[in-house]
C-alpha cells in the first residue's frame, strides 16, 4: 500500500486550528491524525466530535484519523462516526468488549483501528485481525506529543507486517509517537505504511519542508 504522513493535531496551534490543517494539507499531509484524550485512560485531555465537525465544516475533505484514547469509548464511536471521521482507533484496554466495539465502528460506515500501547502484546490481534482495517502501533506510551521513540518498536511493527502479509486482507500499518525525518524510514523498512508525526511537523518552522523531507526519506 502507498505510504501516508498523518500530521497529529495535537501539537498544532489550537487557537488557529482551521488554518494549521489547511496549512498541513497544502505541504502535503495524506491523512490529518486526531487524538481524543480523556483525563481517565491517558493523563491529559483534548478535543472532541465538535471538534471534528467544525474542521469537516471548515471544508477539510482529507481522510481524518480519530485515535480514541478514552474510556469507555462505545458511546463515542458513533458521535465520531457522525462527525465525520475516516478512522477510529480503539485501545483494547479501553473497552471491556473490544470485538463489540470494533463492530459499531465498521457497522457505521467507518474503518476500524485496534492500538497496540508498548506494553500490549501482538497476540492481542489474534481474535480480531478480521474485524479491523488497521493497526496502530504506539511508539511512546499515550498521553502527550513530543515524547522519544521507543525503538522496541520496531520489532513490534516487524513481528505485525509478517502477521499481516499472511492475512487474506489488506490492513494497514501505523505508527505513532516520536517519528521524525530522521526514523520513519526505519519505520517503513520495519513494515509501517502510515506515519503519525505531531511535534516533527507542526513544530517545524516549515511544514511543507518536512513532510516533503519526510516522503523523500520514505522513498530512498
Ligand atoms: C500520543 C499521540 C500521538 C502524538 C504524537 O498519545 O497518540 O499522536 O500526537 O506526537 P509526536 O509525533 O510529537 O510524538
Ligand atoms: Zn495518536
Amino acid at each position: 500500500m502507498n505510504d501516508l504522513i498523518a500530521p497529529s493535531i495535537l501539537s498544532a496551534n489550537f487557537a488557529r486550528l482551521g488554518e494549521e490543517v489547511d496549512a498541513v494539507i497544502q505541504a502535503g499531509a495524506d491523512v490529518i491524525h486526531f487524538d481524543v484524550m480523556d483525563n481517565h485512560y491517558v493523563p491529559n485531555l483534548t478535543i472532541g466530535p465538535i471538534v471534528l465537525r467544525a474542521l469537516r465544516d471548515h471544508g477539510i475533505d482529507r481522510p481524518i484519523d480519530v485515535h480514541l484514547m478514552v474510556k469507555p469509548v462505545d458511546r463515542l464511536i458513533k458521535e465520531f462516526a457522525d462527525a465525520g471521521a475516516t478512522y477510529i482507533s480503539i485501545h483494547p484496554e479501553a473497552t471491556e468488549h473490544p470485538h463489540a466495539s470494533l463492530g459499531l465502528i465498521r457497522g457505521a460506515g467507518v474503518k476500524a483501528g485496534l492500538v497496540l500501547n508498548p506494553g500490549t502484546s501482538v497476540g492481542v490481534l489474534d481474535a480480531l485481525l478480521d474485524e479491523i482495517d488497521l493497526v496502530l502501533v504506539m511508539s511512546v506510551n499515550p498521553g502527550f506529543g513530543g515524547q522519544t521513540f521507543i525503538p522496541a518498536s520496531l520489532e513490534k511493527v516487524r513481528a505485525i507486517r509478517s502477521r499481516l502479509n499472511d492475512h487474506n486482507r489488506e490492513v494497514r500499518l501505523e505508527i505513532d509517537g516520536g517519528i521524525k525525518v530522521d526514523n520513519i524510514r526505519a519505520a517503513k523498512e520495519a513494515g509501517a505504511d502510515m506515519f503519525v508525526a505531531g511535534s516533527a511537523i507542526f513544530g517545524s518552522p516549515n511544514y511543507g519542508e518536512t513532510i516533503s523531507a519526510m516522503r523523500s526519506a520514505l522513498n530512498a
